[in-house]
């Protein structure tokens, strides 16, 4: 193992490329709009950037329903547009990970034509068919999980929307399909994936029903052990993973789909993913206790040779300054922010959340996302947390010179990359000390965690530690100034870091909703 394994040691930031920068006035993000802030992301220090699809897509979940896995829709850029960003990026030391969307395709995909045309065709057996609703499940965005096509008289099945008909990965033309779309981008140069709802590419060869349980939407009055997670996963992993190494410094990451820390772990490691997401943080509340049992659980089954990783945001949930901070004070953010870039693990970053962006409110008019119309007043979608990147004051953030395809946040006017960067308090300069910090103390990137109060009621407190360094990160969740604890009072400590401008030294109180971070005297 490397001393600096990138996507071990290092920091991943997603992009939801329609919301990053628009370089062609058509009010979508793109990929040439990408490459022109590739130095703004370099000087955030981040390592890695993994692109949300650019593929060609109807849109019917925004870019999830792909018509075209090696290829760039043409409101993004071209292929040209693709080699240009990689290159860019590789120059300055940034790898690129792509979002694959394996399991399912858009219903416009030419498979899935050809597949819907007859019974008796070559892709005939490509997805799932069925002559009569073979069980109960459910799609994830509302309704049955399958729906009638004239052309075949017959049922298919689909996890997500009808538009998004799964594959049927038992076919082993599918698989090999897929590995090719794998190799494509591999040969093409690209760092690692991002795979889609991986965990769900297998499906119960006999279709059994999923036992019920409690749960508000239909989908969620089932468990899921027959759509999901089946045990043929794992040869596939197998061969995925022997794939990628056969290949340099690779990686794959998959979106554990409803599924726990537990089960992340199990999916990651040797033979398997490099990781699996663990999104435990994002159901967590602002409290020390909470997300110390969620740090501890993690880290219990993460250990040996499964690294961890943590998510504080991402495209299909509420941003987590929107979570946790009260209106624009960043206070909370900050803490969050700075527990996120000091623990044993990967974290992922998502665009904005360095500028500490909020959702955006909409009308019920305004909704685009499919299950947000379906599902209103109840679930209103994940439009709110897609929001153009705001970059300056200008009219559109500097996102666009027209309208965007969605709103603005209206406080962008002052919550922009440009101001901040003239506030030396601002989120964006703490997050890039952060970064920094991670990268100068290797106690930050791969030393042992402890946590220094087992059920702390305000401030979380853990130490980092390798033979060498010991790092003390101490997380005020509380709005009151507090006394440090006693083991930092009795030793020697150098400050790091404070998200407070008024801390005089390393040893004084916490003031409230502060983040500290110290290094041991040696
Ligand atoms: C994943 C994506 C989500 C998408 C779904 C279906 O959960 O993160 O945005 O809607 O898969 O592809």
């Amino acid at each position: 193992m490397p001393d600096f394994l990138w996507w071990r040691d290092g920091v991943i930031y997603q992009i939801y490329p329609r919301s990053f920068a628009d370089s062609n006035g058509n009010g979508l993000g793109d990929l040439p709009g990408i490459t022109a802030h590739l130095d703004y992301l370099s000087d955030l220090g981040i390592d890695a950037i993994w692109l949300s699809p650019f593929y060609p897509t109807p849109d019917a979940d925004f870019g999830y329903d792909i018509s075209d896995h090696t290829d760039v829709d043409l409101r993004f850029g071209t292929m040209g547009d693709f080699d240009n960003l990689l290159a860019e990026a590789h120059k300055r030391n940034i790898r690129v990970v792509l979002d694959l969307v394996l399991n399912h395709t858009s219903d416009q995909h030419p498979w899935f034509l050809e597949s819907r045309a007859s019974r008796k065709n070559p892709k005939s057996d490509w997805y799932i068919w069925q002559d009569h609703i073979p069980n109960n499940w459910q799609s994830v965005f509302g309704g049955r999980a399958w729906t009638y096509a004239p052309e075949r008289e017959q049922y298919f099945y689909h996890m997500f929307l009808t538009e998004q008909p799964d594959l049927n990965w038992h076919n082993p033309e599918v698989r090999q399909a897929q590995l090719d779309v794998i190799r494509f981008w591999l040969e093409r140069g690209v760092d690692g994936f991002r795979l889609d709802v991986f965990n769900l590419y297998f499906k119960d060869a006999m279709l059994r029903n999923n036992p019920k349980k409690l749960g508000l939407r239909p989908f969620d009055q089932q468990r899921h052990i027959y759509d999901a997670d089946r045990p043929e996963m794992i040869a596939l992993l197998n061969e995925l993973r022997s794939m990628m190494d056969s290949y340099t410094e690779r990686y794959a990451v998959g979106e554990t789909f409803i599924a726990s820390p537990e089960k992340a772990a199990w999916y990651s490691g040797p033979g398997k993913l490099h990781a699996a997401f663990n999104f435990d943080f994002t159901f967590r509340r602002y409290n020390p206790s909470q997300f110390l049992e969620s740090i501890q659980r993690w880290d219990q089954f993460a250990s040996g040779e499964i690294w961890p990783n943590y998510v504080l945001s991402n495209h299909d949930i509420v941003r987590a300054a929107s979570r946790y901070a009260k209106g624009e004070d960043d206070g909370r953010a900050k803490v969050v922010l700075a527990m996120l870039l000091t623990l044993r693990g990967t974290p992922f970053l998502y665009y904005g959340e360095e500028i500490g962006m909020r959702d955006i409110s909409l009308k019920r008019s305004e909704i685009l996302d499919p299950p947000g119309q379906r599902y209103w007043p109840l679930y209103k979608g994940r439009d709110a947390c897609r929001s153009p990147m705001q970059w300056d004051d200008s009219p559109f953030a500097g996102f666009s010179t027209v309208k965007p395809w969605l709103p603005v946040h209206p406080n962008y006017a002052t919550r922009n990359v440009a101001a901040q960067l003239e506030q030396p308090d601002s989120i964006l300069h703490f997050t890039r000390r952060l970064i920094s910090l991670r990268k100068e103390y290797p106690a930050l990137q791969h030393g042992a965690i402890t946590a220094m109060t087992p059920k702390p009621r305000k401030v979380l407190a853990y130490l980092r530690k390798t033979h060498e360094q010991t790092i003390a990160v101490v997380l005020n969740f509380s709005g009151s100034k507090e006394s440090l604890d006693s083991a930092i009072q009795n030793s020697s400590w150098n400050l790091l870091l404070s998200s407070s401008t008024t801390v005089g030294n390393a040893r004084s109180p916490l003031e409230p909703h502060e983040a500290r971070i110290l290094v041991e005297e040696t």
